[in-house]
């Protein structure tokens, strides 16, 4: 029976109400909150967007998402019960002389109740919707903000967003999601590392030879081209998730669970990350787009493809949908340490995992060659993990090594729903904790070593490799690793 940590009644005004995330993910995580009897009695969610919908007409938008969006039934009773506490407000939320009078009248007077701007809007108007919320008094001292990513297309625009916010929320009231950070898997990656004393001594240089990162999706761009093709993976999945995995993966072990001070090593992580430039930037980095293929037996569009607009003449872009780099971290623990991250779209198949290779044996005591241990964490799907050791094969024909997995499956051990790390995400805003929300310092940090190799791809004009859809990303990045004499595990 899973313990549900009580949150206090909260009021959460969601700009973007009408948006793909909201309708997708925020409305039916806070729906399986309510169902788990987490979400107190007098709480309210407020939708906010420009178009002029009547309530009905939002909670109509509510229940079409959560049924095509989300695959929910509208006519569960609890379903029904949820929408009552739902409201829609249509407002330019950047005009802060705006009748805001329908706003304030739905916000309660009761200051014990937690209140919750979310941001699920383009980041340009981030700045706009906090000086609005602050020149109508509607932002109070205790207000917190939420804010989704893009967080900027490189430092300089993340640091004019954080000011902008910065001028009416304090860094304490503001959550930046990355939602890698609320899924169930990649929180145990903390725990794997610190609640066991197995893995520690030899978690460093002594015992790890190379560790791979790989966030593989089959999904094509969609219909997001628009805003794809201005970010490209490296902005929209390696200066975030990548990243963080990353960070959780190499950190130092926190003095404890307070945010602040597994914040503080993450920073530390991204600050050690070895510069790559102009000079390393073809042995390091390998860009890729996706060409037509087979999808899980599926014929699917190029990238440009998908890009082209209806009777349009085909569009043109240089814009990377994979990404492979060979990442250091320079510190005592990691120095010599390859790390690999991979991510990309159309691959072969959806998965996310982190591979840690460990050293081999110094002495090679038996015959034939026989692999390293190795830890698989599977992130997602099929969630769990494998840790590869060598035994004896048994049977008659001389001492034979065979590598095998300890297997652990997520769906076999435990029987609970899967929580959505939105789910999480959300509660942790309401119960005021930012141990899973990234900080200020640390998206920057993170900006300054993305935004190098982005100039470097710039100044060299190093343009992607294209790669068949549903296949493993472009033979550049495999040679990659054959340099090195290594190679990526399957996709
Ligand atoms: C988002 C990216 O942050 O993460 C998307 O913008 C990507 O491009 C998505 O598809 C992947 O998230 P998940 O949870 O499906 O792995």
């Amino acid at each position: 029976m899973a313990a549900f940590i009580p949150v206090p009644v909260f009021e959460l005004v969601v700009f973007g109400a009408s948006g793909d995330l909201a309708l997708r993910k925020l409305y039916p995580s806070l729906f399986h909150r309510f169902c788990d009897g987490q979400v107190e009695a007098g709480s309210r969610i407020i939708g906010v967007a420009r178009h002029e919908l009547s309530r009905e007409e939002f909670l109509q938008n509510v229940t079409n998402g959560f049924v095509n969006l989300a695959g929910g039934d509208a006519n569960d009773p609890k379903f029904k019960e949820f929408l009552q506490i739902l409201d829609y407000v249509a407002i330019d939320a950047t005009n802060e002389n705006a009748d805001w009078s329908a706003m304030k009248a739905l916000l309660s007077d009761d200051d014990s109740k937690v209140r919750v701007f979310y941001l699920s809007t383009p980041p340009a108007v981030f700045g706009g919707i906090c000086r609005a919320l602050k020149a109508q008094g509607i932002a109070t001292d205790k207000s917190r903000v939420v804010l989704e990513k893009p967080l900027g297309r490189d430092l300089q625009s993340a640091t004019a967003i954080h000011n902008a916010v910065g001028e009416v929320f304090s860094e304490d009231r503001v959550y930046r999601i990355d939602h890698y950070l609320g899924k169930e898997t990649v929180q145990n990656l903390l725990v794997l590392r610190f609640a066991n004393a197995l893995f520690e001594p030899v978690w460093s240089r002594n015992g790890i030879d190379h560790i791979e990162i790989t966030v593989a999706e089959n999904i094509g761009v969609g219909s997001r081209g628009e805003y794809y093709d201005k970010s490209g993976a490296m902005r929209d999945m390696v200066q975030n998730h990548l990243l963080q995995l990353l960070c959780l993966v190499a950190m130092e072990p926190p003095a404890s669970m307070d945010a602040d001070a597994i914040r503080t090593e993450k920073i530390k992580v991204l600050r050690a990350l070895d510069p790559i430039g102009e000079k390393e930037i073809n042995e390091m980095t390998v860009r890729g787009q996706y060409k037509a293929g087979l999808v899980e037996g599926a014929a699917v569009k190029s990238y440009i493809e998908e890009l082209t607009k209806e009777g349009a003449p085909p569009a043109t872009s240089s814009t990377e949908t994979f990404v492979a780099i060979k990442a250091f971290v320079n510190n005592w623990r990691w120095a010599g340490v390859p790390f690999y991250l991979r991510t990309g779209k159309r691959l072969a198949g959806r998965k996310s995992e982190i591979v840690v290779h460990f050293r081999t044996p110094p002495h090679h005591l038996f015959e034939g060659d026989y692999t390293t241990n190795k830890l698989v964490m599977r992130l997602q799907p099929d969630e769990g993990m494998e840790m590869w050791l060598q035994i004896k094969e048994p049977g008659p024909g001389g001492l034979r090594v065979k590598s095998v997995p300890l297997d652990l499956s997520y769906a076999e051990t435990f029987t609970l729903r899967y929580p959505d790390a939105y789910e999480r995400l959300l509660m942790d805003v309401v119960r005021g904790n930012l141990s899973l929300f990234m900080r200020r310092d640390e998206v920057e940090a993170a900006w300054v070593w993305v935004d190098r190799i982005i100039n470097a791809w710039e100044s060299e004009k190093v343009e992607p490799h294209l790669y068949a859809a549903g296949s493993d990303g472009p033979l550049a990045a495999d040679l990659m690793m054959d340099r090195d004499k290594k190679s990526w595990s399957a996709i």
